[in-house]
């Protein structure tokens, strides 16, 4: 079953209530948190997660783009997000660990993500202590880049080393989704499709997001 994840970044924070309502036919909502360290922008952080958490009841999925995931993943855990994913990037291998613990000691779901550049080896080791494995298929920080195409075969590898250990890691991909780049996704092994700019510029948002699952195939 693929899942859509609406990210809000690209929505509109005046009206953040009633954009969730317009895509509340999705699975999961993306939350992206950047600090302007780990990425060259500020998005939005837990003021902000406390209030959507209180309007929807949606899973949140936290997509922490920051340079202190250990300081922080316990923080989203217990304040709203269903599930916390941090960049293997962004901290030492005992530090991500830590942070993963930290987010299953509060009941929440540990996602580890990969930047562009870095390689689906890198999230090998993790397999068996997270729930959610994220590959980037644009560089981190911005809504609205261009799919790279060149991430299909990571989205492959990790697919396969998952289905070989016999795991039910969650394969996500963020970045560049639109129905065309979410089919060739899906192809490679992607199962939960992350959609900024597609999903809010359409004016028929459900439409959108049965789209991208590929239900409009005739
Ligand atoms: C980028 C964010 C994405 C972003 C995707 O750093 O992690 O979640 O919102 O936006 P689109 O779908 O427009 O590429
Ligand atoms: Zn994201």
């Amino acid at each position: 079953m693929i899942k859509i994840a609406p990210s809000i970044l690209s929505a509109d924070f005046a009206r953040l209530g009633e954009e969730i309502d317009s895509v509340n036919c999705a699975d999961y909502i993306h939350f992206d948190v950047m600090d302007g360290l780990f990425v060259p922008n500020i998005s939005i952080g837990v003021p902000v997660l406390k209030s959507v958490r209180k309007y929807t009841e949606m899973v949140i999925d936290a997509h922490l783009m920051i340079a202190t995931p250990l300081f922080f993943a316990g923080i989203f855990a217990e304040n709203g997000a269903d599930i916390v994913t941090l960049h293997v990037e962004a901290a030492p291998e005992d530090e991500i660990r830590r942070a993963i613990i930290e987010i299953h000691n509060k009941g929440k779901k540990a996602g580890l993500s990969v930047k562009p550049k870095t390689p689906a080896s890198a999230l090998f080791p993790y397999l068996e202590a997270i729930d959610l494995a994220l590959v980037m298929t644009v560089e981190p920080g911005f809504g609205g880049q261009a799919f790279m195409p060149d991430m299909l075969p990571k989205i492959a590898a990790l697919r396969s080393e998952i289905e070989n250990r016999g795991l039910s890691v969650e394969l996500e991909v963020d970045g560049g989704i639109c129905p065309e780049t979410a089919r060739q996704c899906v192809s490679a092994g992607a199962n939960v499709l992350v959609a900024g700019s597609d999903i809010f510029r359409a004016s028929d948002r459900a439409a959108r997001i049965r789209a991208l699952r590929g239900e409009n195939e005739e």
